[in-house]
């Protein structure tokens, strides 16, 4: 570790002293090598600065009772990066090699495991480095693949505080066909609308609804909760398709609830929040209550503007599988 560990630090704020590198040049991937973690020298003329050939993934490591170390759902995060990749026409991760070097550098970052309700989180990132600025319509035949590791620990600790999120009509979060790509640009763009809000309204993020449909945040999906019901989005370009809302999804209907992926509007949300919950998934939020939603001015309280009874369950659900409490049964862990 390159710091004392420190169970305040801020999420992604402290990283393992060891990260994993692999280049791709002449058509080919090079073997992936364990280094210090620290600065690259880069070529100022990278595509990657100019032309924002990047992409990431995040996803966690769990350290279970028994000493073990578990990878969440680490084929699906693959899977995604590898898509991320074909979208912005970079050089695709051969998916064993990136498996290999996820589960190489976990082994090598054992020690910094945190115990639970702690984790690993683990961030590739891929990234054209062809120094070329006149590429803007071709590809970079040079990138390089890096996985960091980041221990974070309780999310929560303070009590899970029900968030206030602002419901907006006007601003997209990306380009409709780049939703599914988790890209950097995505990110920058939706940056703006968010400390507007933050801003204007004190809200801690943002729900796109572009048409007033409501679509997912900043950096989470968006889920409603009643008793026996759950109702999200239905999967399209437009949003990022998060593992934590598919096994959310899954847990659900194991659950018994009915889960319903459909398109919704503003004023359906709306009606459901007066006596149901609305909650954001994903892999650093988990699933977090949301208390409020603002929109064209007016704060609409969700239930009761706690974070309610479903959320609380699925939530626990969740933990349960990720930290090796209750049995794997649809096989998302991965042993390091
Ligand atoms: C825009 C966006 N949507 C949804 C998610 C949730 O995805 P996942 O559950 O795979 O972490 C994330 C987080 O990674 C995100 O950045």
């Amino acid at each position: 570790m390159n710091s004392i560990k420190n169970q305040n630090a801020p999420f992604g704020s402290l990283l393992a002293d060891k990260m994993s590198v692999a280049r791709y040049r002449d058509g080919a991937w090079s073997a992936a090598e364990i280094q210090t973690t620290g600065t690259l020298a880069m070529h100022p003329a990278m595509h990657a600065l100019h032309y924002a050939s990047s992409c990431f993934e995040g996803f966690k490591a769990y350290k279970h009772a028994d000493g073990s170390v578990k990878v969440f759902r680490l084929d699906r995060h693959v899977e995604r990066l590898r898509h991320s990749a074909r979208t912005l026409v970079l050089p695709e991760p051969d998916a064993a090699q990136l498996r290999d070097m996820v589960l190489q550098l976990v082994d090598r970052c054992r020690g910094d495991v945190p115990d639970a309700p702690g984790s690993l989180y683990l961030r590739p990132i891929l990234f054209g480095t062809m120094p070329n600025i006149g590429a803007a319509a071709t590809p970079s035949n040079e990138a390089m693949l890096i996985v960091l590791a980041s221990p974070v620990w309780d999310y929560f600790a303070g009590g899970m505080k029900p968030l206030k999120i602002m419901m907006d009509d006007v601003n997209q979060r990306c380009a409709p066909h780049m939703g599914m790509v988790k890209t950097g640009g995505n990110y920058a763009s939706a940056m703006g609308p968010t400390l507007a809000a933050r801003k204007a309204h004190g809200t801690d993020q943002v729900l796109f609804c572009p048409r007033g449909e409501v679509q997912e945040t900043g950096a989470a999906n968006f889920l409603m909760l009643r008793e026996g019901q759950l109702l999200t989005r239905s999967l399209d370009s437009t949003f990022l398709h998060g593992v934590t809302r598919d096994s959310l999804l899954t847990i659900a209907r194991d659950l018994g609830y009915k889960v319903e992926e459909r398109i919704f509007r503003i004023p359906e949300a709306l009606d459901w929040a007066k006596t149901g919950e609305a909650a954001l998934s994903g892999t650093a939020a988990v699933l977090s209550g949301v208390g409020t939603l603002v929109y064209q001015e007016q704060n609409h309280l969700v239930g009761g503007g706690d974070v309610g009874p479903h959320t609380r369950k699925l939530r626990a659900a969740l933990v349960a599988v990720q930290q090796g409490e209750t049995p794997d049964k649809h096989g998302w862990l991965t042993k390091a």
